[in-house]
């Protein structure tokens, strides 16, 4: 009998270690006990606690663990059960009869007791020693610093993202890293907090005590206490704080009748401003004034009134490639508004009286569908395609595009369901033409690229990362930041790269301090994170003549959106992307005035940028008349401005095109085309920076056009030569010539056309 019995007691031990005290009802598949373990010495042997009951059993616990997916279940003093997928902390395996205590839901079963854990399992028990701080392998260049004190009321890193289940140290620190802050470090082993390296102050490195809930080796923190580490290695950003000629400048102009929220440089060289009307704070103007540059700053002279029949509040603004570079502004934003179709052609020149004016009439000329906020651009092919917006006032948004002047026999706009089936309502998406032949497209965190001739999806891009906390951002409207394509040059084999520069994140509206870069026709192209030297929402940018990019307006939180955004950010921000990523950036000259919602800035002709608007209608920061022209360094300098002359304005693809330097150049001659735009919430429509291939013989050059309609649909440019930084005044070309023929419509009563 005794020998038996041993026997038996073999037999158990060679297939589950040990036998518990009470009894073990049937459980499935492979579940069995596994033994008493003590609790882990530095936390809790197990991740997970399940809620308490008093009807606990042994089957109960492991049923509950199973349906929650894990592999392990421990059952401690009578009533707590736990779940995971192996034990914490060095959990000691020991005497079964220290799991004495009876279950509650059945007497008959033991149920752990104090400290000390009946451990079931499908699988033999794998346990984890005490987790230790990571201090090796780290990415890039991140060394731990050690255990330091935090607070909730005063934290020492500001931005925290929460990942209950994966967080980890190398994925929180190369979080930072990549959003370029220095400093990283995780607390309360879930609480990832990124920021710029502070003054800490350390703390017992006992006090890091909770395991990574996706490393259990190591440690994440403790209560107040951040496992810390900062980036040793070369600066992640640099940004130049520009002094003296450098910053440029800002210099009142004048004040304006209206608060522009388009404006568009005509091929005349006059302005075109287009505003909110109707809804006005103070309805006194038409919605629309043409800005003679050359008699500012006489009021009343300077500023020509123009006449709408419906409104043109949040509309698209596009110059046409017909010959006479008319204007269209398409779209508004309410009733019939939202179906308007305007034109206007730019003429007479500077110093002279214009008698032009909008031509529209929505009876004869309407869009088939409504759009407040949609966004135009030319196609390859010459025809404009107007696309989303919402169906009037806050309404919902319209998933479709049509074409511009509408093809014979079509009736009905083409559906698009990736514009209604985006997460957030968003409008005025970015939209730009790639060498390749498709269009990039970029709404509130997510772009892809589509096709000309249909406009469905033809490859998703990465998701556009947004805050380092919040991949919940937004970079067009309402969460609006901005868009321009860098710089193509001659012979256009390099990818076109897009920049994005600000925005903000949903709900709290926390403005992003970060520009993004891609290259969307590389397949495995990520983007490219740039740190700003601020945050910036609502905010413009202007392509320059030499290539350069001012980023300026905005606030620093917020949105789009009357009284929505807070804090203005007055400082502008220059982006030159001939320097290596992370010190492209440098701050320039403060305005005085705050540029929140609707507020403008557009390249003239003379190299300066024309600043204009703000209709923020809040309590805090005036509606704002004032034009300001913001100066670059290459105005501050005072260098002569070299000129030329060029006979040819009107190229054809792959053309080489003569012209004649007529100053003394003094520097190295180089060529730019800067595409004429529709400027509006951020999306410069049409906006294009080209430096194509050109040769000087002394002052007898020569310029090659861009080869196709794919490297530059067609377009007016404003051609500028500069010497050295120096850039002269434009002379607009245009390039592509009109190949849908805009110039013969409409042909309807009431509307005038230039011919092809
Ligand atoms: C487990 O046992 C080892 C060796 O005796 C001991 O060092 C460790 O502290 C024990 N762990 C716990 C959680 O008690
Ligand atoms: C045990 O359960 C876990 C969680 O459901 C599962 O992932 C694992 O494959 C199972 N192991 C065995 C040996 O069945
Ligand atoms: C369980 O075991 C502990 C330690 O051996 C002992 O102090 C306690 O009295 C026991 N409890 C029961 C209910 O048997
Ligand atoms: C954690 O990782 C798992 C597996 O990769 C994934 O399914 C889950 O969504 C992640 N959880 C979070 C909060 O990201
Ligand atoms: C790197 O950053 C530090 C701290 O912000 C700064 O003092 C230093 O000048 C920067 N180095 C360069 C090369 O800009
Ligand atoms: C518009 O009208 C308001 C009040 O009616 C007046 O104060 C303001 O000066 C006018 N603005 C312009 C630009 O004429
Ligand atoms: C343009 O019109 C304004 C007022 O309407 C007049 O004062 C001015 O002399 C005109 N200028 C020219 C160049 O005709
Ligand atoms: C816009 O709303 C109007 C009025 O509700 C409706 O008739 C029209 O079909 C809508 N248009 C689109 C494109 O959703
Ligand atoms: C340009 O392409 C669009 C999209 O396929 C088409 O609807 C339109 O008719 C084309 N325009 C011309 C002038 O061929």
């Amino acid at each position: 009998m005794l020998a038996m019995a041993f026997i038996l007691w073999s037999a158990v031990v060679a297939v589950v270690a040990s036998s518990p005290l009470g009894s073990v009802p049937e459980l499935p598949g492979t579940w069995t006990y596994r033994g008493c373990y003590t609790e882990g010495s530095n936390g809790r042997a197990f991740a997970v606690q399940e809620p308490d009951s008093q009807d606990l059993t042994i089957q109960s616990c492991v049923a509950t663990c199973i349906a929650a997916g894990y592999g392990v279940a421990g059952l401690e003093y009578a009533s707590q059960c736990f779940c995971d997928n192996f034990l914490r902390n060095g959990a000691n395996l020991t005497d079964d009869a220290d799991c004495n205590m009876s279950c509650t839901g059945d007497a008959s079963q033991e149920c752990g007791a104090g400290s000390r854990l009946s451990v079931f399992s499908n699988d033999t028990i794998v346990v984890y020693q005490p987790p230790t701080a990571l201090t090796e392998d780290l990415p890039g260049s991140w060394e731990y610093y050690g255990c330091v004190i935090d607070a909730i009321d005063n934290r020492v890193l500001p931005w925290m993202s929460i990942d209950e289940q994966n967080t980890t140290i190398e994925a929180c620190i190369a979080g930072c890293s990549r959003f370029g802050y220095n400093a990283g470090g995780v607390e309360y082993g879930y609480q990832c907090f990124c920021g710029d390296a502070q003054t800490v102050t350390t703390s017992s490195e006992a006090d890091c005590n909770i395991a990574c809930p996706g490393d259990p080796h190591h440690l994440c923190g403790g209560g107040d206490r951040l496992s810390y580490y900062q980036w040793t290695g070369s600066n992640l950003t640099t940004w130049t704080h520009a002094q003296g000629i450098a910053a440029g400048s800002y210099d009142f102009i004048m004040s304006a009748p209206l608060l522009p929220l388009i404006s568009v440089v005509g091929i005349n060289e006059k302005v075109v401003f287009v505003e909110k009307h109707g809804t006005q704070v103070y309805d006194n103007s038409s919605g629309s004034f043409e800005f003679d540059p050359t008699l500012a700053p006489q009021y009343g002279i300077a500023f020509r009134e123009l006449q709408l029949k419906t409104d043109v509040f949040c509309s698209a603004s596009l110059v046409l490639p017909d010959k006479a570079g008319r204007q269209i502004n398409i779209g508004g934003w309410s009733v019939e508004s939202l179906y308007g179709v305007r034109l206007f052609t730019p003429e007479p020149g500077l110093g002279k009286n214009g008698t032009n004016d909008w031509e529209e009439d929505v009876s004869t000329l309407a869009l088939l569908d409504a759009r407040w906020y949609p966004t135009a651009l030319i196609l390859s092919n010459g025809s404009v395609l107007v696309m989303g917006g919402e169906n009037g006032s806050d309404g919902p948004v319209v998933p479709t595009c049509e074409i511009l002047p509408r093809p014979v026999g079509v009736t009905a706009s083409t559906y698009l369901d990736y514009l209604q089936n985006v997460e957030k309502i968003n409008s005025y998406p970015f939209l730009a033409v790639l060498p390749s032949g498709d269009i990039f497209f970029a709404q509130y965190n997510e772009a892809r690229l589509i096709s000309q001739t249909d406009f469905s999806t033809t490859r998703m891009l990465p998701q556009m990362p947004g805050a380092v906390n919040n991949p919940e951002s937004g970079r067009n409207y309402p969460l609006q930041g901005t868009m321009s394509l860098l710089p193509q040059s001659a012979p256009y084999t390099d990818p076109l790269t897009v920049l994005i520069c600000g925005g903000t994140t949903d709900g709290a509206n926390f403005g992003l301090d970060n520009c993004i870069s891609t290259q969307p026709e590389v397949p495995s192209a990520d983007w490219v994170i740039e740190r700003m030297p601020s945050t910036r929402v609502v905010t413009c940018m202007v392509n320059l003549p030499d290539g350069r990019y001012l980023i300026l307006n905005g606030a620093v939180n917020g949105r789009a959106g009357f009284g929505l955004a807070t804090n203005p950010n007055k400082a502008a921000v220059l982006y030159d992307p001939s320097k290596p990523v992370g010190s492209r950036m440098s701050q320039l000259a403060s305005s005085t005035i705050a540029r929140l919602y609707h507020s403008e800035a557009v390249l003239m002709n003379d190299g300066r940028v024309l600043v204009s608007g703000s209709d923020p209608q809040d309590p805090i920061n005036p509606e704002e008349y004032r034009l300001e022209y913001f100066s670059p360094d290459y105005i501050l300098s005072g260098a002569p401005k070299p000129t030329f002359t060029i006979q040819n304005k009107d190229w054809a693809y792959g053309q080489t095109v003569p012209f004649t330097l007529t100053s003394t150049f003094t520097g190295a001659v180089k060529v730019s085309l800067i595409a004429a735009v529709g400027s509006t919430h951020g999306n410069n429509m049409g906006q294009r920076t080209i430096f194509p291939a050109f040769s000087c013989t002394g002052n007898a050059c020569t310029v090659t056009a861009p080869p196709n309609a794919a490297v530059s649909p067609p377009a007016w440019y404003q051609l500028f030569v500069l010497d050295g930084p120096t850039p002269s005044r434009s002379i607009w070309v245009r390039i592509g010539g009109d190949p849908a023929s805009i110039g013969n419509w409409p042909n309807l009563p009431g509307f005038t056309f230039p011919g092809v």
